[in-house]
């Protein structure tokens, strides 16, 4: 029985392929850089009496993604990680038109596109969509990465409607982490506002709420406190929250 995991040469990705290993799960670890994937599948069958298969793919490139899908058929895959993703931090008239087009690219079109290839062929299983706190609120600074995310919020949680309906076998889950330490802030090119968790701590919270099948997971205990203020916030108050915290980063 195999996970799909996206993103899992580093941070959250890599910390989930772990902990469903340690769950027994045979593992497809999808990103670019194929040394760390290789060298991470041979930790994971190492560790673990399972099986671990890097699979290279630029998901900000459609042919690689058609490619990775023509890869994945003779796998028994009941369980897809679209956790792949990055941010950028800027003022919106400074960062270039292309680096926000290709998070697009990866945020939003290939986790839709995989949400469709799997839920529509997979008999039965998971689909865990990583979204964020940055979903709940717009942000300045953050504003294509924040909207992305509510993209991928918002869609996941109208698809898991529409499948406990029509194929209750199959759910789209969601996991909105706060602040987490990976190479994310690297590349967004800033720093974290708020208290970061670990990307193991994140992952254990993410494979409890894949077993509890619990549509909305939200790891630690600060974010999920964040999660009650944000919705009884008037929306101008929080946009000049949102904005003040993005400016410390
Ligand atoms: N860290 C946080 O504070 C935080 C908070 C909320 C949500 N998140 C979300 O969590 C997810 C994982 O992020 P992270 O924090 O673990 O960051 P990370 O350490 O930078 O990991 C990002 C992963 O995405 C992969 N990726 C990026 N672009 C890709 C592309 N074009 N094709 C294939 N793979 C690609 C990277 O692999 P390659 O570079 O090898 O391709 C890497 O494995 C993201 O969706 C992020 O938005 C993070």
């Amino acid at each position: 029985m195999y996970a799909l995991v996206t993103g899992a040469s580093s941070g959250i990705g890599k910390a989930i392929a772990f902990a469903l290993a340690s769950e027994g799960y045979d593992i497809l670890l999808v990103a670019r850089r194929e040394e760390r994937l290789t060298t991470i599948a041979a930790d994971l069958i190492g560790d673990h009496d399972i099986e671990a298969i890097p699979l290279s793919c630029d998901l900000g490139d459609p042919d690689s993604i058609a490619q990775l899908l023509k890869q994945t058929i003779p796998f028994d895959i009941r369980l897809v990680v679209n956790n792949a993703g990055f941010g950028k931090i800027g003022l919106f008239s400074d960062i270039p038109y292309e680096d926000e087009k290709t998070m697009i690219d990866v945020n939003v079109n290939a986790l839709h596109r995989l949400t469709k290839h799997f839920a529509k062929t997979m008999d039965e299983g998971i689909i865990l969509n990583v979204s964020s706190m940055s979903a709940f609120l717009p942000t300045p600074k953050m504003s294509v990465y924040a909207a992305s995310k509510a993209f991928v919020l918002n869609f996941s949680q109208a698809i898991d409607h529409e499948l406990r309906q029509s194929k209750p076998s199959v759910r789209v889950l969601s996991l909105c982490p706060g602040p987490v330490k990976t190479e994310f802030s690297d590349v967004a090119g800033g720093n974290n506002a708020l208290p970061a968790i670990s990307a193991e701590h994140c992952a254990k919270a993410a494979v409890k709420g894949i077993k509890k099948k619990k549509a909305l997971i939200i790891p630690g205990f600060l974010m999920k406190l964040m999660h009650i203020l944000i919705a009884i916030t008037p929306r101008r108050l929080l946009l000049r929250m949102s904005g003040f915290f993005q400016n410390k980063k």
